[in-house]
């Protein structure tokens, strides 16, 4: 038996990276487990992977008529939702203020908090009705850019920041039937893409970071793999491990937070 015995739990962009590490992982601790994916091509390789394991929904987190669509596909398959994981977001690429022209500030503006913000707060209307119901939970996805700059530009640090809000406000309106809560991942290699409207439609975060960029600022310096994030997702998502937990967020992102001014490891300076 896992933690989430037959629990129903919903996650966003389930079809690559983080999300896919999460449907695998919930899948091991007994849940039942459903995906909306907006790439087609994911979207079949679910289907193909898992079978009726998975309930794999094409769609856009930035139309509600498709989370809402997503929810109903869930509960008419599982009989009820228990969890929603808002996952799904694009990045930046670090695109800064001052690179950035006014007409690209605007548009990638649009474009990626259409995604990072407005589709966790639509997931989260979607979602509410059946999680009220079942006294479930919602877990976002953050990343250590909803607490410090440089994991981005301003667009996504701005939307990574926002989503905490989102998140004090959500646990606050929905207790207390509904848990509330975020994990902020650290870099890791995924298929994270960035706005269409920046040219980065195709271009994936390890096309602009590389894993020893990446270990090197970690006080347990090492580059986490996506499955390396699930743990906390599992324990905010567990009724018996999580009665407590509202408003809470997680920072799993190895010891980003207490960095310092040297750097150490092990107790040594490297
Ligand atoms: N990769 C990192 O270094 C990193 C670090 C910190 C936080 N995160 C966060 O992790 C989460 C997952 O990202 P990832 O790194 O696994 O990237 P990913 O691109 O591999 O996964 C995101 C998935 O969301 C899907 N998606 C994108 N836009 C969508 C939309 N409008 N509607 C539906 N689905 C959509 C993508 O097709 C993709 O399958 C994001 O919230 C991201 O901000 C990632």
């Amino acid at each position: 038996m896992g933690w989430l015995q037959d629990e129903s739990i919903l996650v966003t962009g389930g079809g690559s990276g983080l999300g896919l590490a999460l449907v695998e992982r919930f899948l091991q601790e007994g849940a039942q487990v459903s995906v909306l994916e907006r790439v087609p091509e994911k979207v079949d390789a679910l289907r193909q992977r898992f079978g009726d394991a998975v309930l794999a929904v094409q769609g856009d987190v930035t139309v509600y008529a498709d989370n809402q669509r997503a929810v109903a596909a869930a509960v008419e398959r599982f009989g009820k939702l228990d969890g929603f994981v808002g996952n799904a977001a694009i990045w930046d690429h670090g695109s800064s203020l001052l690179q950035l022209a006014p007409e690209a500030l605007a548009q990638g503006f649009d474009e990626l908090f259409a995604v990072n913000l407005k589709g966790y707060l639509l997931g989260a209307k979607a979602a509410a009705p059946a999680l009220l119901e079942s006294r479930g939970n919602m877990i976002f996805t953050l990343s250590n850019s909803a607490f410090y700059p440089g994991g981005g530009g301003p667009l996504y640090t701005a939307s990574k920041h926002a989503a905490v809000g989102l998140i004090r406000q959500l646990a606050y309106e929905l207790a207390p039937k509904v848990r509330v809560n975020g994990v902020g991942p650290c870099g890791m290699a995924s298929d994270l893409r960035g706005p269409v409207s920046l040219g980065q439609g195709d271009l994936r975060i390890m096309d602009s970071r590389s894993p020893e960029a990446i270990a090197s600022i970690l006080p347990l310096q090492f580059f986490p793999q996506a499955a390396d994030f699930t743990g906390p997702y599992v324990l905010l998502a567990s009724r018996a491990n999580n009665q407590v937990l509202s408003g809470v967020m997680i920072q799993a992102d190895a010891g980003l937070g207490i960095r310092g001014i040297r750097h150490v490891a092990g107790g040594l300076e490297l």
